[in-house]
Order: C-alpha cells, then structure tokens, then sequence
C-alpha cells in the first residue's frame, strides 16, 4: 500500500490548512517593529520581524536554517540579522550573506522572507505565494487611525481563543447591554434594535438601528443626552478577519439616514477598528483601536474616557476566552463554536462563516 501524501501549497500548507493563507494580516503595530528584533507566531508560522537602518520593515522566517536558532535571538548588524549560535547572518530578504569561517554560502542557507506593507500603524504581513502579494490588496479601511483631529486609543490583546470567536462578537454587538453595561451598553441594544445584514463579495455588513432609546451611561456622561435618543451601529466584516464599526447617536426623531449609518457619528459617536490574526488555531492577535472625534470628549477628560474604552476589550476578552473553554470541553465541537440553533442577531456571523468556509474552499482548490 502507497502512502498518500497531500500536495503542498507554495508555503508548504496543506489541504487541511486550517487558515486562509493568501491574504494581509497584521503582525504588529507600527510602534512595535523596531530595531530590536520581534517574535511573533502567525498562523502557525514563527516569524521574526525588524526594521532597516531606512526604517523598513522586515519579516522573516524567525528559525536559523544550521541548527534552528530563532534569528530573533541574535542581533542587528545594519540591515541584517546575525544568529546568535554561529554567527550565521541573514539579509532583509532572507539570503545568508555570511557563514563564519566559509568561503562560500550553501543553498540551503536562507530563510523565508515576507512581503510586507505598512498601512496607518498596522505592519501587514502577506502569507500566502509571495507571487500574489499586491499590496493594493492590503486593507486602508482605517481611515481615522492617523487623523490628528480624531483622538485614538489602540491595544493588543493576546486572546486565547481562535479568531472566529472575536468575528462573531463585534457582528453581534447587542452583547454590549450585558457585556459593556457600565459604559457603552444598555438593554435598548438588545431589546429594541431592527437588525439588517447583507454580503457584499467577501464582505458583511450588519447594522442595527434603535429608535427612541435611553441613552446609555457613557452616552448621558460624553454627549450630555438626558432624553431618550436615536442610536445605530454598524458592523463591517472584511475577509479575512478585519472588522470595522461606527457607532452614532442624534436626539430621539433626528437619526440619520440608512445610507449615512456606515459613516456618519451624527452628534456623538466612534469608530472601532480590529485586526484579528491568527496565532495558532485556539490563539489570535487581537489589534483594536477606537478613534472618535476630538470634540467629542473634553480636554480634561480624555484620561477617564481612555480608562473606560481600554476596559472594554478585556471585558470582551473574558467571554471568549471562556466561550473556548467550553469549546475545548465538547468533544463534538471540533475546536469552534457548535450552536445549536440561530437567533435573529446572529444574521450576520453565520454569514462571515460562510464567506470563510467559502475562501477556505478556494484556496483548497487552488493548492491542488
Ligand atoms: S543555529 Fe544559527 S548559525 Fe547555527
Ligand atoms: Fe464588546
């Protein structure tokens, strides 16, 4: 009997790759690519990312080929990367210029180096056939993150669960009348919403309009509403794993338009951005940030307000952390979440996953 193997994609992934491999994904913030050498584990692959002395920045395979070192262990010499065992060093494009005490360099001597592109503060990484990187494919929805009018408050998260879990919470955000209750959240957003959701290519767009609600209590302390008010939110997937919201909120009866929902804050409101990278399958780099106009939070009170928005990913964090747990638990679930039944809030994730399940089955056909 001949053993069956499974053809190998460009970057050695398998028919059973359990990510999408021909896409952008952020590695880092911008702020977080320096001249010190980064490690950092995308998609299953150990990558090692550092800036030239011009200020690129550089990705590459973070395992010497001798004896599998991470380069990150060793150090910076101009734009290349020495190993710190035996002094092997590595261009920015992966080739060894020096193998100490040889002549010549063999081919096995190299790394894999990774198209790059620097966006607005996210350090995108393409993982897939190096021959399809276009960075005109690179993700610019994140507008507001480098506006100096806007005021933004970005993190990272170490989530340990799959990324999936955090797709499906920001295109349900009627979780924030039990998640974020003390600041952003009321039962109005899950009681009284009039939920829309629609696919656009690879895309998901979910909104929810609430008409002539109480304000919640970040709402009542930034905006100053005491009446009740018109609030909206919309939600935007784009594949693979990149989630852009707008919040907005006008007086009760003056509400914008269905079309300026995407883009409109109308008298108070944010923007929300998250780039989720998978790590592994159960692990995922969360990189948020929410940009609001400076007008909307006073001076002297910019310190509180970031304390609260910089509390809310951890809020969020425990439910998925803990939803993974459970997961883990169920021999049935096969890793994921395993629903037994829809409500009318989850229009939108069920159809994330299946622009997922459909990518995933062409890059399926793609590798052979
Ligand atoms: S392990 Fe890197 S040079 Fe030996
Ligand atoms: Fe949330």
């Amino acid at each position: 009997m001949t053993r069956k193997t499974r053809p190998g994609g460009a970057n050695g992934s398998t028919a059973a790759d359990p990510f999408l491999r021909n896409f952008w994904y952020v590695a880092a913030w911008s702020d977080e690519v320096t001249r010190a050498p980064l490690a950092r584990v995308l998609l299953g692959d150990y990558l090692v990312l550092y800036r030239t002395e011009d200020g690129t920045a550089v990705a590459l395979e973070n395992r010497c080929p001798h004896r599998n070192l991470p380069l990150s262990e060793g150090n910076l010499v101009g734009d290349s990367l020495e190993c710190g065992y035996h002094g092997m060093v590595f261009d920015a494009d992966g080739r060894c210029s020096h193998l100490p005490g040889a002549e010549t360099v063999p081919d096995w001597a190299c790394v894999r180096a990774y198209p790059v592109v620097e966006r607005r503060g996210w350090v995108m990484v393409w993982m897939g056939d190096p021959a399809a990187a276009d960075p005109a494919l690179a993700p610019d929805h994140h507008g507001w993150l480098d506006d100096p009018d806007w005021l933004t408050i970005k993190g990272y998260c170490d989530a340990q669960c799959g990324y999936r879990l955090i797709l499906d919470n920001l295109l349900d955000l009627s979780h924030l009348a039990y998640v974020h209750a003390s600041t952003t959240g009321n039962r109005a957003l899950a009681e009284q919403a009039t939920i829309s959701a629609e696919t656009v290519g690879d895309g998901v767009r979910v909104t929810r309009w609430m008409s002539d609600v109480p304000p919640a209590q970040a709402l009542i302390d930034y905006a100053g509403y005491d009446k009740p008010i018109d609030r909206w939110q919309y939600s935007e997937f784009i594949a693979p794993s990149y989630i852009y919201v707008n919040n907005g909120t006008e007086a009760a009866g003056q509400g914008v338009t269905a079309e300026q929902r995407r883009e409109s804050q109308g008298k108070w409101g944010f923007v929300v951005y998250h780039a989720l990278t998978p790590a592994t399958e159960r692990t995922t780099h969360q990189f948020w940030a929410m940009s609001i106009p400076r007008a909307f939070v006073p001076e002297d009170r910019i310190e509180t307000f970031e304390a609260q928005m910089r509390h809310i990913p951890i809020e969020d964090l425990l439910v998925y952390e803990a939803q993974q747990t459970a997961i883990d638990l169920d021999p049935a679930a096969g890793g994921d979440v395993r629903p037994l039944g829809m409500i009318d809030a989850d229009q939108g994730l069920f159809a994330m996953r299946r622009i997922l399940q459909r990518l995933h089955a062409a890059e399926r056909r793609a590798a052979g």
